[in-house]
């Protein structure tokens, strides 16, 4: 994990204090470095010495007490290690940094106590993933409000809220605990059914992270009240066919129990129900009637609404070619759906404003009519065969020229 990596850059410090003592001919300097070091990661303290003639060089912590005196360890703190002591560098190492640790480490020849070098390490603490919180659901019509959360970060990390690409202003709001930081980004939306399952996002970004960004993906659950429609069967249903009816019903959270009924009246024995589908097989005129699909879920309830003609065997139409007169007004199967939650009132007329309502006329019009024609097509396109093909052999010999076939198109 990144946040344990080591990972260090080291400030070049230009400044040499000069501990020059008047006396001496040789001029000692020390020379200290700032550190920058994420979080659990781990800390090179370096001293550079100029001119070391051998004097006893202290580290010091920023509370001032002593590390090292002249590489022997003073204070006990594991965590802390010589790693090199030559007459040009002495660095000290510090495992697992935290916070705690920020500040000046002090870097000093003993032979002059106002001379000294601070080297200031600096702890970044990076954000993890942020999180979501909806803290107000969202239904149908209304308005979600989101709320991202990145709770500990050093300095504060930047949140965004992004749609589509597109970033989602939000209220942000930052938190001071100590040496860290909490910040959350509140963004509030108006919702729709068709942002159901839409994806957003929230993206941290940080100094300790580089480019990178973390990540927290979630997706629009909205609430809304469920609709309903039936799937008719096409043609026409005579005695001994079987009727089969699919409910279909959405809504969130999807309806659990369809429930299927018979308006004014009880469900013919042979009705069967499989979830959304309701299937009667050898079906007899006393089946006649309206039939209902209902669900419902928190937000609402819905029903749609299929008219049953069962037709007897012996009416028209029949098989032959010949044009019947067409009667429309009994040869109609008429469904609606409605929301409303109330049952609604079958009607038995077509509605030209319900654009769910299907009106399926069964005529033999339609079929004498292209039955014609396709003859009358047949028999043409059998007469020009002919005639090319007499043509054809005729001309054969003499037929130079593609103009005979050109003036067929
Ligand atoms: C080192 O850090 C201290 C404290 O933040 C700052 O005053 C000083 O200028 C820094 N030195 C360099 C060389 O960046
Ligand atoms: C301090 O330590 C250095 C390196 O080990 C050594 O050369 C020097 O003599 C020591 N100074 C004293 C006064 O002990
Ligand atoms: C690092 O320090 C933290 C507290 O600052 C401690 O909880 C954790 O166990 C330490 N990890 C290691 C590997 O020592
Ligand atoms: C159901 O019965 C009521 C009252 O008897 C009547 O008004 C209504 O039209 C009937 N509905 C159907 C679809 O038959
Ligand atoms: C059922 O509907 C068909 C078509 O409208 C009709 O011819 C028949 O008389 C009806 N039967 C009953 C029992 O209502």
């Amino acid at each position: 994990m990144a946040l344990s990596s080591v990972w260090n850059y080291c400030v070049p410090l230009t400044i040499i204090t000069v501990a020059c003592l008047v006396r001496n001919a040789r001029c000692q300097a020390v020379q200290a470095e700032n550190v920058t070091v994420m979080e659990g990661g781990t800390a090179e303290i370096s001293c550079r010495l100029q001119n070391y003639d051998g004097s006893i060089v202290v580290i010091q912590n920023p509370r001032r007490q002593t590390l090292f005196f002249n590489g022997t360890r003073a204070l006990k703190d594991d965590r802390f290690q010589m790693v090199l002591f030559t007459p040009r560098l002495v660095r000290i190492e510090l495992t697992n940094v935290s916070v705690s640790d920020e500040g000046g480490y002090f870097c000093q020849l003993y032979t002059d106590s106002t001379h000294h070098q601070v080297a200031t390490l600096s702890v970044l603490v990076p954000p993890e993933t942020p999180t979501v919180e909806v803290k107000q659901e969202a239904v149908e019509g209304g308005e979600v409000e989101l709320t991202c959360m990145s709770p500990r970060s050093k300095p504060a990390a930047t949140l965004r809220w992004v749609r589509n690409g597109r970033e989602i202003p939000g209220v942000v709001s930052q938190q001071d605990n100590g040496k860290t930081f909490s910040v959350s980004s509140t963004i509030r939306i108006p919702v729709e059914r068709k942002d159901n399952g839409a994806a957003l996002s929230c993206e941290a970004f940080h100094v300790a992270l580089g480019g990178q960004k973390r990540i927290r993906h979630y997706r629009l659950d909205v609430y809304f009240a469920p609709t309903v429609r039936i799937v008719p069967p096409t043609g026409i249903l005579r005695e001994g066919d079987s009727l089969s009816l699919t409910c279909s019903v959405t809504g969130n959270p999807l309806p659990r129990n369809i429930q299927w009924s018979k308006i004014n009246d009880t469900l013919p024995e042979r009705a069967e129900i499989s979830g959304p589908t309701l299937q009667i097989s050898r079906l007899s005129q006393s089946y006649n009637g309206t039939y209902l699909c209902q669900a419902q879920n928190n937000y609402g309830r819905a029903a749609d609404h299929y008219t049953l003609l069962v037709y007897d065997n012996v009416s028209p139409p029949t098989t032959s070619t010949t044009a019947v007169p067409p009667t429309p007004t009994t040869t109609q199967q008429i469904t609606s759906h409605s929301t409303t939650p109330t049952l609604p009132t079958p009607s038995f007329a077509p509605d030209p404003e319900d654009p769910g309502a299907v009106v399926e006329t069964h005529s033999a019009v339609p079929y004498a009519v292209i039955g014609g024609v396709l003859a009358l097509l047949v028999f043409t396109v059998i007469c020009v065969l002919i005639v090319t093909i007499w043509c054809s052999v005729r001309q054969k010999g003499s037929y130079r020229t593609r103009e005979p076939i050109l003036a067929w198109y």
